[in-house]
């Protein structure tokens, strides 16, 4: 295929309702930001989007959590996160948001083109409506059982257990998030795409990689599990899918009788990538339809290079409904690549936001400030590019100590400690060579181009390794040649190794900037070098003999145990689940410091009831006397609950993720003793155990201050 003239290269628009962790960075951002830098390094023309995902549930529902308004949730995270992608040296062109009027005119325009061209279809639907809050609920307002896997906790749109993409009406006793309510069906009218008519097109797309009859892009060079997830979805038949909802925030759909009606956030934030492309454009002065569009109001056809990096959850809306809204409008490219990633776990576990599982960006640049490369490298060596991967502290640590310290680090080190020594930190000039040196260019002189095609297939882990492997070369060389030991004897070939050792250290900033932007600007500044491109890192005349080189810095520092033993304790001291084992009481007090932003906040409080509706609750103190994991049910125990009476209350709890079962036995606890009886995946629960949550997702037991008699009334 020709090479492109220009690349547009876009990172999932992150929803702002939340700080960002190194699970967004090392999904999306991270290797995003590495593409674009060697792209660019190597000269091509390259715009690099991103922008916060400001409308949808996800962020009205954080309002709600937090009592505050989608506003301010969205102005007060855009902040954080654009600040936190600048401080990682994520290098965006533009970080846009889809709360811009432009976004709302971009995005409005794109919908009334679609609709004139007869992609839509309208239709009324019965739809859950919550009587109390009056108001129709959007798939994250309702919750209930999820069909597949019994989670009791799924939402309208998915189960984030089993990962079945669901629908509300698939639920099992369905409930508002908002009320608690039981909702009810009214109708409702929405426009629709209907996906099921693009079928045949984008079967055809997706694995010959032709589009209109023409090679579009080779399919080959698509991810194994980014194609599984399309064929998936094609193979169950693409249906009709709703491109508007019933709510009060989002880009209101411009069209008669559709009042109180917003665009389906997944409509209007992919089309954020062409508003914050517009956004550019203005603010530089420049051409955004040469970035988006084919033929003529573009360019020539096909030579805009659209690449969507994003996470695993969000392959099929790149992939199969915004191309299919691209091509609907018509007159845009389609993305040749999207190249998600697997999730990032953290010490072994699911990274959770609400339960703080997490690292948080914002909060590593305080506790390591001027170590952003540092995360940077151990997170660009676990990149999840085609499975689920790991970070750990430990492995942090490693990565630093063993690879940034003891290989990148030292051997910068070694030269330039003994250029010091022997030429007052001028380059030497180099006479001659021998046949190490012979060998030693042999496998520099392949670097660069192994470690750009291997970013081109997206395998950053193999091209950091790739860009290291010019490090231990030039370990390996010194410790090959001992120019320490020469000096008094062959005071010339030391010159020349030393000189070898400043062309393989100018090298290595060039080939290490996608990577480590902040380390490869630090060793330009020690060899006096100015920017560079990718074609200079191995030329022979970049380092100039007499030039005076910077002072011999260490650029990188090791880390000791007890910094990493002090991010591991505090991890779990964030999370209620796993008491600090420093400190075994002290779920309820440690975790305070450490919660993200918070903002404090009551969910709203609900309608009064009566004394009587009260009177009608029995609650009793039980104490827990066996619990077990539920089979295939990872968020659910199975308690015995000793209430006093004959036989101990079986009882189902969705805390498993909370608290290990061995750590229940003994403890009191507070249960809905009148229950009606209800099965959870095939287990009766005879009560409901009281729990009490704040707006950080942190879960605790309502249980007295001390033992009390099983059975003990609660009023
Ligand atoms: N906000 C979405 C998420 O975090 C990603 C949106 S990507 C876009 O999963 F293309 F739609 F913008
Ligand atoms: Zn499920």
């Amino acid at each position: 295929m020709k090479e492109p003239a220009r690349h547009t290269v876009t990172a999932a628009l992150p929803y702002a309702n939340g700080p960002l962790h190194i699970g967004h960075i090392a999904g999306a951002y991270l290797p995003a930001d590495i593409y674009v830098r060697c792209l660019r390094s190597r000269g091509k023309e390259v715009l690099f989007i991103c922008g916060s995902d400001e409308h949808g549930a996800a962020i009205t529902i954080r309002a709600l959590k937090e009592g505050s308004t989608p506003k301010s949730i969205v102005d007060k995270y855009h902040g954080m996160m654009g600040k936190a992608f600048q401080d990682f040296g994520i290098r965006f062109d533009i970080y846009h948001r889809t709360s811009s009027e432009l976004h709302k005119e971009t995005s409005q325009d794109f919908f009334l083109k679609l609709h004139a061209n007869g992609a839509f279809t309208q239709q009324e639907e019965q739809q859950y409506y919550d009587e109390e809050a009056k108001q129709f609920l959007a798939d994250r307002y309702i919750m209930g059982t999820c069909p597949t896997c019994g989670n009791p906790d799924a939402y309208g749109d998915q189960c984030e257990k089993c990962g079945s993409a669901l629908s509300p009406k698939d639920l099992v006793d369905p409930r508002s998030t908002l009320s608690g309510a039981k909702p009810v069906l009214r109708p409702t009218s929405h426009w629709f795409l209907p996906m099921d008519r693009s079928q045949q097109w984008v079967e055809e797309w997706i694995n010959t990689g032709k589009l209109d009859g023409a090679q579009h892009h080779d399919p080959k060079e698509w991810k194994p599990q980014v194609l599984g997830q399309c064929n998936s979805w094609l193979k169950d038949g693409l249906r009709p899918r709703a491109m508007t909802r019933d709510l009060d925030w989002g880009v209101p759909v411009p069209l008669p009788g559709a009042e109180g009606k917003v665009l389906y956030v997944w409509l209007d934030a992919p089309i954020g990538y062409i508003s914050a492309t517009k956004q550019w454009a203005i603010d530089h002065n420049e051409d955004w339809k040469k970035w988006w569009l084919t033929g003529d109001s573009g360019s020539e056809a096909g030579m805009t290079r659209l690449v969507h990096f994003i996470g695993k959850d969000n392959i099929v809306f790149h992939a199969i409904i915004f191309p299919i809204l691209l091509k609907l409008h018509g007159g845009y490219v389609l993305p040749q690549n999207v190249p998600a990633n697997e999730f990032l776990n953290l010490e072994g576990r699911k990274i959770s936001t609400s339960r703080n599982w997490a690292v948080w960006l914002h909060e590593y640049i305080e506790r390591w400030p001027n170590r952003q490369d540092e995360l940077r490298y151990a997170l660009a060596t676990i990149i999840p590019e085609f499975k689920d991967s790991e970070f750990t502290w430990k492995d942090f640590q490693d990565k630093n100590n063993n690879e940034l310290v003891a290989i990148l680090g030292n051997f910068i080190q070694r030269v330039f400690v003994l250029c010091h020594k022997y030429y007052e930190g001028k380059v030497p000039e180099a006479t001659g060579g021998d046949e190490k040196d012979v060998l030693l260019w042999a496998e520099m002189n392949t670097l660069p181009n192994k470690v750009a095609e291997e970013v081109d297939r997206f395998r950053f882990r193999e091209a950091l390794a790739s860009a290291m492997q010019a490090a231990r070369l030039g370990n390996k060389y010194l410790t090959d040649t001992e120019p320490w030991k020469l000096e008094k004897t062959d005071p010339d070939r030391v010159r020349t190794i030393l000189f070898n050792g400043l062309r393989i250290s100018a090298a290595l900033s060039v080939l290490l900037e996608p990577f480590l932007p902040h380390t490869a600007e630090r060793l330009r500044t020690m060899l006096g070098l100015g920017p560079m491109k990718w074609d200079d890192a191995l030329r022979a005349d970049l380092i100039k003999p007499g030039m005076q080189l910077g002072k011999a810095e260490h650029l990188f520092k090791p880390i000791d145990d007890a910094a990493i033993a002090a991010e591991v304790e505090r991890l779990h001291a964030m999370d209620p689940a796993t008491p600090n084992p420093a400190e075994p009481n002290s779920t309820s007090t440690s975790s305070v410091q450490a919660h993200q932003p918070s903002t404090r906040t009551t969910a709203s409080i609900k309608p009064n009831i009566s004394f009587d509706d009260f009177s009608k609750l029995d609650l009793r103190v039980g104490s827990i006397i066996a619990a077990e994991r539920i089979p295939k049910a990872d968020k659910l125990l199975k308690l015995s609950v000793d209430l006093g009476e004959a036989t101990p209350r079986t009882v189902v709890s969705g805390i498993a993720e909370h608290y290990e079962p061995e750590q229940l036995i003994g403890q009191q606890v507070v249960l809905v003793a009148n229950l009606e009886p209800r099965k959870m995946r095939g287990v009766e629960s005879q009560g409901m155990v009281l729990m009490s949550e704040d707006a950080n997702g942190k879960l605790l037991f309502v249980q007295p201050k001390e033992m009390i008699t099983p059975g003990a009334d609660v009023r």
